[in-house]
Parts: structure tokens; sequence; C-alpha cells
């Protein structure tokens, strides 16, 4: 059959697809999945500001959130869906009326709104409702009507596919598509499958399912035994024509399926892979930046694409052949990904034009009044650090958009004598909603001295689950980026901050992290996910 332009279209728009068609969809999922993670909240405004970025970048959907689990959630999702421009905006539901009915209130207004419902389709996901195998077909066939009946656009997920009996599973497949839903995905719930048997799976439901190819499908991978990148791509060459991905392969254990993974393989090897998306891939590290710092979930040095050292050549030998030819040693280039090709150094004696072009060239625009207020940041930092690089800079963009949203509690001084001889102590000053206090207060060493003084200022129950420290840059002198993370009542924040002063930095992510508790208590006393998608109810 040969497609016009209007059948590819048409098919698009109902969220069905042509599977004759070389374009793969991107479905983020940095917000529902990726956040759902212990500890990777995220705030309303940073859920905001990272559904904008990943609309410019081109992702096709992005699900927002799971919006019966909190009325922050619904918040979130429903905030998102009005502002996207491009993406379809989506929501997550379980297989009931409820879930479905508020997931639709949440999406409605979108320019393309999808509900994506779902149900544990294996033995063991089949136990937790408790539901024979026709029971649960009668549910399917029950909630993925009433969806269809609210919404265009519904995808449906087997959940646990990969481990369902092969006939169940292409029996409640066909029931799904024949209630109504365009897209159906195969979730590697546990991340479980191989490549072989993700692309076999994806073949035998186009196969033996009736009607598969009026539909959309999907790919979602866990990243358990580290293959979600691969069995993402094997599905894909199988037929899949979706995958759910988020950015930094962020998730509940080993993570997700990592967006720029699949999307820098399937262009980098597009011989093999012969496949295009939406993307583009010059804003992955700026969005990539922007979750490991509201996540609190650092990319490790590693990582493919985004980690750190994935563009350092730092061995003799590969210095010189990249000096000789790039290619001998980089199969693709760093601006491919968003990374300036030059990493300029910039120092005291640096203008604010330079600073300028430098932050514009890192993904930063910003008016006359935010650049006097980041060079004054930045001057400040060229004194304690000779060298200034552009993690550096990344780093100080972050702690000024940071402070800009932090206004309860603040950090005016602080002075910690440490060292052999205990006991260690800190001197602390906060500012709280504009009144100062201080106290002086002893710990097992200057950083627990100094959260002493924090909690003896500003009492509160918070747990602490994480303290980690992460050097921006390389140096005695560099800067270090710390997290924090607590939980109170259920919920769980991460504050983090930087400074050339590790223990200054702690204290910083400590305060930024008790701001983000006191923002949500304010915002909606009943904002914690009571509701995991998890809960089988
Ligand atoms: O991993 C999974 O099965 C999921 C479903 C809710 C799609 O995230
Ligand atoms: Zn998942």
């Amino acid at each position: 059959m040969t497609e016009t332009i209007a059948d590819v279209a048409e098919a698009a728009a109902r969220g069905g697809a042509a599977v004759t068609q070389n374009h793969v969809k991107i479905f983020d999922t940095t917000l529902r999945d990726g956040e759902q993670s212990p500890g990777a909240t995220m705030t309303h405004d940073e859920k905001l500001e990272i559904a904008q970025l990943l609309d410019e970048m081109g992702v096709d959907i992005i699900e927002a959130g799971f919006p019966i689990a909190s009325v922050g959630d619904f918040e979130a999702v429903q905030e998102i869906a009005a502002q996207a421009r491009n993406a379809s905006i989506c929501g997550l539901a379980r297989a009931n009326f409820a879930d479905i009915d508020r997931c639709w209130e949440a999406v409605k207004h979108a320019r393309k709104p999808r509900i994506h419902t779902f149900i544990g389709t294996s033995p063991l996901h089949r136990a937790i409702p408790n539901l024979s195998m026709d029971e649960m077909a009668v549910r399917i066939h029950d909630t993925v009507t009433h969806a269809r009946n609210l919404c265009e656009d519904v995808q449906w997920s087997p959940m646990d596919a990969t481990r369902t009996e092969h006939d169940y599973l292409c029996r409640v497949v066909e029931i799904a598509i024949k209630a109504g839903a365009t897209t159906i995905n195969i979730p590697d719930t546990v991340g479980y499958t191989a490549p072989r048997e993700s692309a076999a799976l994806i073949r035998m439901l186009l196969e033996r399912v009736p009607g598969a190819d009026a539909v959309t499908f999907a790919t979602h991978c866990h990243n358990d035994l580290g293959m979600a990148t691969a069995n993402a791509l094997a599905a894909v060459e199988a037929g899949a024509r979706q995958i759910e991905c988020t950015i930094n392969g962020l998730g509940e254990r080993a993570g997700n399926t990592a967006l720029e993974e699949v999307v820098m393989a399937m262009r980098v090897r597009n011989d093999i892979l012969p496949y295009r998306t939406g993307i583009d891939t010059t804003k992955i590290m700026n969005i990539s930046r922007k979750v490991a710092a509201v996540s609190g979930f650092q990319v490790q040095p590693n990582k493919a694409i985004v980690g750190k050292n994935a563009f350092a050549h730092e061995s003799g030998i590969h210095q010189d052949g990249m000096l000789k030819n790039p290619q001998n040693f980089e199969i693709m280039r760093p601006e491919d990904v968003g990374l300036s090709a030059s990493n300029l150094v910039m120092g005291k004696h640096s203008g604010r034009a330079a600073l300028r072009s430098k932050l514009r060239d890192l993904g930063y625009d910003m008016g006359d009044n935010q650049l006097n207020d980041v060079f004054v940041r930045f001057k400040a930092l060229a004194d304690r650090k000779k060298e200034v690089y552009d993690d550096d800079l990344v780093a100080l963009m972050q702690e000024a958009e940071q402070e800009a949203s932090n206004e309860h509690l603040k950090v005016k001084f602080l002075r910690v004598i440490c060292g052999t001889e205990a006991p260690q102590s800190a001197d602390l000053t906060l500012t709280i909603d504009g009144v100062d206090r201080q106290v002086t207060a002893q710990g097992d060493g200057p950083v627990d001295a100094t959260f002493n003084a924090v909690k003896a200022i500003f009492p509160h129950q918070a747990r602490l689950h994480l303290y980690q420290v992460h050097a921006v840059t390389e140096g005695t002198d560099a800067q270090a980026t710390v997290s924090v993370r607590m939980e109170e009542d259920g919920r769980i924040v991460t504050g983090t901050a930087s400074d050339t002063d590790t223990v200054v930095a702690s204290a910083k992510a400590y305060v930024s992290a008790l701001n983000r508790l006191i923002t949500r208590r304010r915002r909606n006393p009943d904002d914690r996910k009571e509701i995991s998608y998890k809960d089988m109810g």
C-alpha cells in the first residue's frame, strides 16, 4: 500500500501510525516514571520548566504525571497541558473509571491530550487485584472503552508484558485495540527481557493480533540488566514506532531507557538503524543538566552521551589522534548534543559580553538585569577560582535560579572549626523570612555540626535520606555540588547547591531542601503521593 501524506498525517493525529514509516515517536516519561523514583520529586515550577524544554526539543508525547496520585501531580499535568505548544500531553491512569476521569480532567485542555491506562497482565500482577484472566479481560475492555469515549488518543499498557503468557497477551491486546486504544505499549516493567526477545515479542504481536497494523506499538524498557537501550532499539527494528524513555535514564531502580541514548544511536548509526525522530539533539545537554539538578540524581561521569567524560580524551594516544583528526576517536561531535565546541575558559578579566555569549551557548538567554546579577556572581566566583569552566557556569546559573525561588530560609553566615581536635563546631546565621537567627552547634565533623546548627535554628522532623558531594570540575579549588534528600510525612524533597567551599554548599543544599519542604507544605498540605502506580486498587 502506498501511503499519502494525508494518510500519515491522519494516522499521526489519532495516535495510530503507519509501521511502514521510519519515524519513531519519542514518548518522554521523566515527569512520571522518572519522578516516581524515590527522591526524584520535583517542584511544580521545575516540572513546568522541564516540560517546556521537552516540548522545545521535539518530544512527541510528554507523560506529565499520574493525576490521581496527588493534588500536586494533577495540577502539574493540568498546567503542562495548557502550556504545551507541540507535544501531546499524556497522563497515567490505572484500570478504573475514577483514575481515567481524573486523568481526563487534567489533560483535556491540551492541544493534543492523551490518556494512558494500564493494568498488570502477568500471572504475578494478575494476582494483585485478584482477577481471573476473564475478569481482567472484561476490565480492560470496559476501561479502554471508557477512556476512548473521553479522548481520541488512548494508550494502553499491559504492565509486565514481557512476563505475560503470549496467548493471553495477544488476547488482551486485541481487546484493547477493539475497545479503541490507538497506541499499545509493551512494558518490560522489571527490566527482564533481552534484545532478541524484545524484538520477537513485538513481531509476534504484530503478526498475531488482528488490527495490530492500525495502531502504534510502543516499547517501555527498564534498565535492571543494563539492556534498556538495546531492548528498545530491538523493538523498533521489529516494528515498534514509539520509544518510552526518560532524560538521563532517570527512574526507579536502574532507571528507564535513556532518551539521549536511543535518539543518538538512531542518528549516529542511521546506516543500520534507519529511523528518524523529531528531536533537536543540540538541546540534549541542557535538559540533561536541568534534570540532574532538579532531581538531585547526578549523572555518572562515564554515562553515554551526557556523562562528563563522554567526550573527554585523556590518554596521550587519544589526544594526539584527536588533534590529527577528531573522527579517529569521536563517533559524534560534542556540538551535536549541545556541548559547546570550545570549552573556553573564563576568568576574572572576562567581561559582560563574553559572559553573555558563553551563557547563550549554554542555553541561557537573559535580559540585562538578570545578566547584571549573574555577572556579580561570576566575578565573585572568578575571584575564588582562577579558571571558570562551562560546568562552573551551569552550577552558578542553577544556584541563581534556586535562590530566586527559595524565599523562606537563607544561609547568611557560616564559619566552621574542624580538624583533628574535637569538637568540631559551626557558627551559623540563617535568615528566616527576613529575620536573622544565629546559633553555634557542635557535631561529628563540620558538616554534621552545620546540619545541627540548621536544626537548632529551624527545628523540624524531616529525616535525612541522602547526602552527596560531587566535584563540578577538577582541582582543589573546584566547586562542589551537594545534594541533600529529606523526607517528612511521606514528602520527599531534594535540595542542591554549589560553592567552592564544600561545607557552605552543604549548608545551602540542606537549607534548599527545607525550603522545598516548606513550599510543599504551604502550597498544598495534602500534596504527597498517597497512591503509586503500583497500588493496583
Ligand atoms: O514499567 C511499567 O510497567 C510502567 C507502566 C505503568 C507503563 O511504567
Ligand atoms: Zn515503567
